[in-house]
C-alpha cells in the first residue's frame, strides 16, 4: 500500500505552511507510517483520512497531522558538552552581565517532552545560589509533547537515556513503573505552546536560548528568519546553543561563534532587545 501523490503533496504543503518542516519527495513512507494511527482511529485509510481533511478542513485534524510529522527525539543532558558550557561559561557570564535585580531568563525552544528544560533547571540548581531569580521558559509547537513535559513523569527507558543517577536520586520519585520529577525542579520551568514561525513567546528578553535539533528540519530562508527574530528576543551578548549539526554561520551573520571547551556556542552581537 502506498500513498497517492495527491495525499503526499497535500500533507507536505500543510506541514510546511504550519511548521516550516520540509518533507521532501521520498518521505511518503514516513507520512504514511506517522498518519496511520490517526487514520486507524477513524477506521479509514491514510488516503481517505487526508482526503476528508482536503474536502472539509478542520483545525484539530490539521494540528494532529502536523504534530504527527514532527520528530520529538530528545534525552537528558543531550550531547553533554552544551551543559558543560552552560555550567562553565554561560551561567557565570550571563549572571555577571545582568542588570542589578534582573532575573536570569532562559528559553528552551522546541523543548519536546521536557528533558532539555529540566536538564537546564537541574544544572541551574547545582550552579547558582538559591537566592538568584531564574526564569526558564520552555516551548514547543506540539500540544502533545508539552502535556507530557508539564506532567514531568517518565518511563524507566526515558530515564535511562542520559539522566545521571545522582540527579535521579536527588530530584525524582518512583510512581508505579515511572519516575516523577520533583516540584522543586518542575516549578522552575514555565511551558507554553509556541511556533518558531511566530513572534517570540513571553518571558524575555532572554539571556540564554537553547534551540537544538530543530533548525535541521527547515530550509535556509526559514532558519534565517528564525535566527533574526530570536535576536530581537534576546539581550545583546546573550548566548545561543544550537544542535551539533546546526550553525548560524552563513545563515545569519550577526552572531559570534564562541568556542567553549569542545562546544561551539553563539553570542548575539547584533540588534537585541
Ligand atoms: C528533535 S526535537 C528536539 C528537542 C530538544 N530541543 C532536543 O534537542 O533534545 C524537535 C522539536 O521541535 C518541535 N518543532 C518542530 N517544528 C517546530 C516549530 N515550527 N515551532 C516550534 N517547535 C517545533 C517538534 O515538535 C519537536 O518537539
Amino acid at each position: 500500500m502506498s500513498l497517492t501523490a495527491e495525499t503526499f503533496t497535500f500533507v507536505a504543503d500543510l506541514v510546511r505552511r504550519r511548521s516550516a518542516i520540509h518533507l521532501a519527495p521520498g518521505k511518503e513512507y514516513l507520512v504514511e507510517s506517522r498518519l496511520m494511527p490517526l487514520a486507524r482511529r477513524r477506521g479509514v485509510s491514510v488516503d481517505d483520512y487526508v482526503r476528508q481533511q482536503r474536502v472539509a478542513p478542520n483545525l484539530l485534524d490539521a494540528e494532529l497531522i502536523v504534530e504527527a510529522l514532527t520528530t520529538n527525539e530528545t534525552s537528558w543532558f543531550r550531547d553533554a558538552l552544551p551543559f558543560q558550557a552552560l555550567t562553565e561559561h554561560m551561567l557565570p557570564e550571563a549572571v555577571a552581565a545582568l542588570p542589578a535585580g534582573a532575573p536570569l531568563r532562559i528559553w528552551s525552544a522546541a523543548c519536546s517532552t521536557g528533558q532539555e528544560p529540566y536538564s537546564i533547571a537541574m544544572t541551574v540548581q547545582e550552579q547558582l545560589a538559591a537566592s538568584r531569580r531564574v526564569e526558564i521558559t520552555a516551548t514547543d509547537l506540539s500540544g502533545e509533547v508539552l502535556a507530557k513535559a508539564e506532567r514531568g513523569v517518565y518511563s524507566q527507558l526515558e530515564i535511562n537515556r542520559g539522566l545521571p543517577v545522582t540527579f535521579l536520586v536527588k530530584h525524582f520519585t518512583k510512581q508505579g513503573a515511572e519516575w516523577a520529577i520533583g516540584d522543586d525542579v518542575r516549578s522552575m520551568v514555565r511551558f507554553s505552546k509556541h511556533n518558531l514561525l511566530s513572534p517570540p513567546p513571553l518571558g524575555g528578553p532572554f539571556d540564554i536560548v537553547f534551540l537544538r535539533n530543530v533548525l535541521i528540519y527547515f530550509d535556509v530562508d526559514v532558519k534565517r528568519d528564525i535566527l533574526r527574530r530570536l535576536r530581537m528576543a534576546m539581550r545583546r551578548g546573550g548566548f545561543l546553543v544550537l544542535g551539533a549539526a546546526e550553525t548560524t554561520v552563513g545563515v545569519d551573520d550577526a552572531w559570534t561563534r564562541v568556542q567553549v571547551g569542545r562546544s561551539s556556542i553563539y553570542q548575539n552581537s547584533g540588534s537585541a532587545a
